[in-house]
């Protein structure tokens, strides 16, 4: 990835190249005071060529004989909106730029005259390392990174050790974040749910987390209707994959189950999608792969809890052997669904995960799904819609997404919007329609939690960026790995 230090420096300023943050307001300053030498450099392009607005960035050679090289001005925007995302994207930004210009090293004095040190510093961190990733394996040749080592400087000693903390935890988190990118972007020829299984056990056993397979002839005597109706029209036969780390010991039995949606591709299978655009539903695995981040993160991270990761995984596609609408299938809970349409598979295989998730007596179930169409309309790229029977974990999960700055936003699911769902034959239909689209298909998920307290989150439009989205520096188009900072947030804030 990206090798990261901090370093004493009394000045804020080093020698070779300094990456200096600027706050937006009036003319432009750095946040941090520096020497006068290098203040004056920078109120020569202050406010002319450079503006300090988030994520803009200006080279500056210093052309010094000795002493720093290069001072790379980075905008966080004005100060009265600063927020932890916007040393994400500035410093993302920032090691864009380095590395295009063949950048080995840079320092950066950490600023935290409004937000702690250790958060800004995770944040910095968290914004460089994600700003690099690339998903390049399939391209015969491949760009090499040349950013390798940035270095982190505080004023004095008694800050070193929160900020080597800040540096570790943030590498382990990121960690988890590529690992869900790489998954959601592999194409579905080569992740199909056997493959997404055994790469999930591969990253289970170098990370330390338990891996359990469940497969067909399983999956049917376990009564998951959903997954093998959703299952049937493919050759690759559906599996639903079981995550488990316990940092508890075995004290505690009840654990956090983290459910997430991974369907390999979604055609629509006999309900087909129409073509365009169709190649982005290989991105219909992101829940699923986001669960993994997250176990791949937390079982390096240790916290003393336990979580459990439950993916049900399919592939949906049309055949002579696929579900059809007009369907009755029974789900592990009892309920049964009439299909619609085969389109709304997802709720279809996490009614079945969300049903065994409750048989564990869990403190707490959170799901992350690419629901929805209707989520993408209703919240554009900018949020993932958040739902839940249960406004106290609500918040919990609120806060984490103003730490990670992977926002959510709250859709209610009352009871009237249930009239939609109701059918003639079965318990349920799986499509209430096009109107709430997002909200009905929540309210599906509700009957299959019971009273226990649980998210749903609809990823739909935040799980990758298409071309014509607006995107932030630390997300490049693709898989954003979506989830994992804010689930590992969440679970290390319970931990504490
Ligand atoms: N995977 C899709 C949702 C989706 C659509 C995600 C576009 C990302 C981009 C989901 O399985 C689906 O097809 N949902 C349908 C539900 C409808 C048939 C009730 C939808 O949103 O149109
Ligand atoms: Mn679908
Ligand atoms: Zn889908």
């Amino acid at each position: 990835m990206i090798d990261f230090t901090v370093k004493v420096s009394r000045t804020g300023i080093e020698e070779g190249v300094n990456i200096i943050p600027m706050y937006e307001d009036g003319v432009p300053q750095p946040a941090i005071t520096l020497p006068e030498n290098i203040t004056k450099l920078i109120e020569k392009v202050a406010g002319r060529d450079f503006k300090g607005k988030l994520e803009e960035v200006y080279s500056i050679p210093t052309m010094l004989d000795k002493g720093p090289e290069r001072i790379v001005l980075t905008g966080l925007g004005r100060r009265d909106e600063l927020e932890l995302d916007s040393f994400r994207r500035a410093y993302g930004r920032a090691a864009i730029r380095l590395d295009e210009a063949m950048t080995e090293s840079a320092s950066s004095p950490i600023v935290s005259d409004v937000f702690d040190l250790g958060s800004v510093s995770q944040s910095i961190v968290e914004g460089i390392i994600l700003s690099m990733y690339r998903f390049d394996r399939y391209k015969s040749e491949r760009k090499e990174q040349k950013l390798k080592h940035v270095t982190l400087l505080v004023r004095d000693e008694s800050a070193l050790g929160k900020v080597e903390e800040s540096i570790e935890e943030a590498g382990r988190i990121c960690r988890g974040a590529y690992t869900a990118r790489d998954l959601t972007n592999m194409p579905s020829v080569d992740c199909y749910p056997e493959k997404f299984a055994e790469i999930v056990y591969e990253v289970g056993r170098k990370a330390g987390f338990n891996v359990r397979i469940y497969r067909i002839n399983e999956l049917e005597r376990m009564s998951m209707g959903g997954i093998v109706a959703v299952g049937s029209g493919s050759i690759h036969k559906p599996v639903l994959i079981e995550l488990e780390y316990d940092g508890t010991g075995g004290r505690d039995g009840s654990p956090y189950v983290i459910v997430g949606k991974a369907v390999t591709f979604d055609s629509g299978g006999i309900s087909i999608k129409p073509s365009e655009k169709m190649e982005e539903m290989k991105y219909d695995k992101a829940g699923g792969a986001a669960v993994v981040g997250v176990l791949e993160a937390v079982a390096s991270l240790k916290p003393p809890i336990k979580v459990v990761g439950l993916i049900p995984c399919v592939e949906n596609l049309p055949s002579g052997t696929a579900f059809r609408p007009g369907d009755i299938i029974k789900f592990r809970n009892g309920k049964t669904a009439e299909i619609i349409s085969t389109d709304a598979e997802g709720r279809l295989i996490l009614a079945d995960a969300l049903s065994y998730a409750v048989e564990k007596n869990p403190k707490a179930v959170i799901d992350l799904a690419t629901l929805t169409g209707a989520c993408i309309i209703a919240l554009g790229t900018h949020a993932s819609g958040l739902f839940t029977n249960n406004q106290e974990l609500a918040e919990k999960i609120k806060k984490s997404a103003e730490r990670t700055g992977e926002r959510v936003w709250q859709l209610p699911l009352w009871k009237q919007y249930g009239e939609q769902l109701k059918s003639d034959v079965a318990d349920l239909k799986n499509s209430g329609g096009r109107p709430a689209g997002a909200i009905t298909a929540a309210l599906f998920l509700s009957e299959f939690v019971g009273d226990k307290p649980w998210v749903h989150l609809d990823i739909a439009g935040t799980a990758y960026m298409q071309e014509a989205s607006e995107q932030k520096s630390y997300t490049p188009r693709g898989a954003t790995g979506v989830g994992v900072r804010l689930i590992v947030d969440y679970l290390i804030h319970e931990a504490q």
